[in-house]
């Protein structure tokens, strides 16, 4: 864990410059407008650690599969967001001296992540090895209204001196990522032209996308423009125009660049370089002040909508908001093609791809916080993809149109390749049906099964029915042979968690089947037809296993249990584990993981948490306290989890400890791993920790219930969600929940289990209950 970064509750300010951080940092500042994003590296050139990342949504390369042993059913290929043109590169050279803050001695640093405007500064001061010192500022945003385009004012003050600056403004397609398997290049040159507008365009191999990035840099002194034609260079894969300016002591000297990318994605290759040159123009004419006074507005209407705040707690307010911020950088729903990947464009790792994490953990983020064609498009996005999740299925011995939803995909094809995830973490399927049940539930909009829902979960059943088998002992269906949420467990028989959605993805298909028969009877019998459905003897099947399915649990101890063999392991709590051997996954070896009970992430709590109405109240609290004290939180997901059930459970100093876990996950490197990314899909569980959390929303028999409870160090906090047209703005303080409503209509919610009638522009006030259920 780390602790350098100062506490604000509108930015993000790292103070100093300690090149083992820089990493971190760089994922931390990333910034993003669900197009393209990129990690905070520096314009200028840098000899230290860096990881360099510009990423362009949409666009990947199928990098061939590397493995130990190959097992029939690997994927042959791992798709991968690709690092693409660096767009950002300006080269400065301070009379001969080139800058780089690894080898200039750095007298001061400040970065500034602006989440109310939008922009990423970084200033400093440098003395360079040939003494002359000097002021950079660099202010840079990817702006969300030109959602293609970037622009950055660099601006270099000397301090002690008279001379020659030479900057080079830079389009670099030589690019590569670290995550390569064979240390190949990902991109090859199509075309470029140099000018003041150049450009260039790159096409990934194998899939042949390309790319056209186009740049402008012009020049000013104290303000004026110079009226400087800079000197053009071309070489392969990269294009820059030169400026050679003279400068006095404290003459400020601001360099303009704007950049734009644009995809094949979005339009036809013949037409990408026009485009690109036509989007340059224009944001060129533009300028910069008026694109970042646009960004800041465009900004500001986002956090009108989507603000959460919080009094009386600097870091709890700081995190939530760095939190939203990420998510509304990573994705913004307008493209169905288009999905959340773990790391957003703040690194490689988990290549761009996406998982489970969307539909159990994004999805109820955007129901709540964007218009509903969002939550929408992440549906169909798997439902587009349900042709290959059957083939996907078949490549593994399934039949009948049953479908396996990949664990991680770009295109609807697995790309994951480790025997123990891609074939055995099936619960990735249940995930995805469960949204759909959770949009419906949340929206209301029940025509989404006929339309497309129950296909998807026809192919769902499909494959769990086939994946159970008769137990001759147990006299019981059982699942064997799987790893649940919990990675830490691999090949296991009967996990809790797997089972459980498992036979409620079966219950919850014979329900929509009813419902779509009744809804549309002629699309229904449509469906029943395309995906050759006995109706008859599949159901019974289902509800054979639905009523005689295993689920491990220990009586004695009133628990569900993670797998079969879980009490044969040595029961030993996290409390009593010395922190120098944390994190487990960097300190031990594998094999002693997966002998130990500790656990990787939220499981059988998983399960309690998605089906909570299913149990009882101490059914939960003897779940969670065991549970609880063998977790590790390993994976970011999982804090998330436990913070919503402690609440829930009254433990309001648990749940805040989790919240506070989640929420700063990565502004305090938790889990030593920022450097590779930030955890921007379990951004969307630290939204759910405050609303789902302390808000306790839930939504029941199409009701808008809240249960809000306040930790005891925040004075107040307020957070709006979107419940069927009305926004509802939520405020909780030590006495009273106050409710406002934006629509005219009534709504009924309720809460502390009362309904109350909620109407335009009045505010409702209810007092704070204590705790009890
Ligand atoms: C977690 C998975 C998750 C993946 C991507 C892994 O560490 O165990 O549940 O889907 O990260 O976030």
């Amino acid at each position: 864990m780390k602790n350098y970064i100062k506490h604000s509750e509108w930015n993000i300010i790292e103070e100093g410059f300690d090149p083992s951080l820089n990493k971190i940092s760089e994922s931390i500042f990333s910034i993003g407008n669900g197009r393209m994003g990129q990690r905070a590296n520096f314009e200028e050139h840098y000899g230290g650690e860096t990881l360099q990342g510009n990423y362009v949504a949409g666009v990947y390369y199928p990098d061939k599969t590397r493995v130990g042993w190959w097992k029939n059913g690997y994927p042959e290929y791992f798709a991968k967001v690709l690092n693409a043109v660096n767009w950002i590169s300006i080269n400065i050279k301070v009379n001969g001296e080139i800058l780089d803050l690894h080898t200039a001695k750095v007298l001061d640093f400040k970065r500034v992540l602006d989440m109310q405007g939008g922009t990423l500064t970084r200033t400093f001061s440098v003395e360079l090895q040939n003494g002359n010192v000097l002021d950079v500022e660099a202010v840079r945003f990817c702006s969300i209204v030109d959602d293609e385009a970037g622009a950055i004012k660099y601006t270099l003050t000397p301090r002690n001196f008279d001379g020659e600056i030479e900057v080079e403004s830079i389009l670099d397609g030589d690019v590569s990522n670290q995550d390569s398997n064979y240390d190949e290049q990902f991109w090859n040159v199509v075309d470029s032209a140099v000018g003041e507008f150049a450009w260039l365009t790159m096409e990934t191999k194998k899939t042949t996308f390309w790319v056209t990035s186009g740049m402008h840099t012009h020049i000013s002194q104290d303000g004026h423009a110079l009226n400087q034609k800079p000197t053009y260079g071309s070489k392969e894969k990269c294009v820059s125009q030169r400026f050679i300016v003279k400068t006095k002591k404290n003459q400020a000297t601001s360099i303009y660049k704007f950049a734009v990318n644009l995809s094949s994605e979005n339009y036809r290759r013949e037409e990408l370089a026009e485009a690109a040159l036509g989007t340059l123009k224009r944001i060129v004419a533009k300028g910069f002040d008026k694109m970042l006074l646009e960004q800041a507005e465009a900004w500001k209407k986002k956090w009108e909508h989507g603000d959460v705040i919080i009094e009386g707690d600097i870091a709890a307010q700081q995190a939530i908001r760095f939190n939203i911020f990420q998510m509304h950088q990573t994705y913004t729903g307008e493209d169905a093609r288009l999905n959340i990947g773990p790391k957003g464009f703040t690194g490689e790792k988990y290549g761009g791809s996406t998982y489970w994490d969307t539909e159990a953990y994004c999805l109820p983020f955007y129901l709540a916080t964007a218009d509903q064609k969002v939550a929408e498009n992440l549906l169909i996005y798997r439902y587009k993809h349900l042709e290959k999740a059957i083939e996907n299925a078949a490549k593994l011995g399934f039949t009948n149109g049953a479908a396996l939803y990949p664990m991680v995909t770009i295109n609807g094809e697995e790309c994951h390749n480790e025997w123990e995830i891609t074939f055995e973490e099936i619960h990735r399927n249940g995930a995805i049906a469960f949204a759909i049940f959770n949009y419906i539930r949340y929206t209301g909009e029940n025509s989404y099964l006929v339309q497309y829902g129950l296909e998807v979960l026809i192919g769902i059943a499909r494959f769990w029915a086939q994946r159970v088998n008769w137990s001759i002992e147990k006299k019981k269906f059982v699942m064997l042979g799987v790893t649940g949420p919990n990675e830490y467990e691999n090949n296991i028989n009967n996990n809790w968690y797997t089972s459980t959605i498992a036979t409620w993805c079966l219950k919850y298909t014979i329900e929509a089947m009813e419902e779509a028969e009744e809804q549309d009877p002629e699309r229904f019998a449509q469906i029943l037809t395309k995906t050759k459905f006995k109706a008859e003897e599949e159901v019974a099947n289902w509800q054979a296993i639905i009523d005689q399915m295993y689920y491990p649990e220990d009586k004695n101890l009133g628990i569900f249990l993670q797998q079969d063999g879980y009490l044969d392991k040595e029961q030993i709590l996290v409390k009593d584990l010395p922190d120098s051997d944390r994190p487990l996954n960097q300190k031990w070896s594998w094999d002693r993981i997966l002998r130990s009970c500790f656990i990787k992430q939220a499981d059988v709590l998983q399960g309690i948490y998605f089906f909570e109405e299913d149990y009882d109240i101490e059914t939960i609290r003897r779940n969670y306290d065991f549970y609880e004290a063998r977790t590790v939180h390993e994976s970011s997901l999982s804090p998330c989890v436990h913070a919503i059930i402690a609440a829930k459970l009254g433990d309001l100093d648990r749940a805040y400890e989790f919240y506070l876990r989640t929420s700063r996950l990565d502004l305090d490197d938790y889990n030593n791993d920022t450097e590779d990314g930030l955890h921007i899909t379990s951004m969307a569980g630290t939204w759910l920790s405050v609303v789902e959390g302390f808000g306790g929303m839930r939504i029941k028999h199409n009701q808008l219930h809240l249960y809000p409870v306040l930790p005891k160090n925040w004075k107040s906090y307020t957070f709006k969600i979107g419940f069927r047209g009305t926004t509802i703005t939520v405020n909780v303080d030590h006495e009273k929940v106050s409710l406002a409503s934006n629509s005219a209509h009534n709504l009924t919610l309720n809460i502390f289990g009362e309904n109350v009638e909620l109407s335009g522009k009045k505010t409702i006030e209810v007092f704070l209950k204590s705790f009890t259920h």
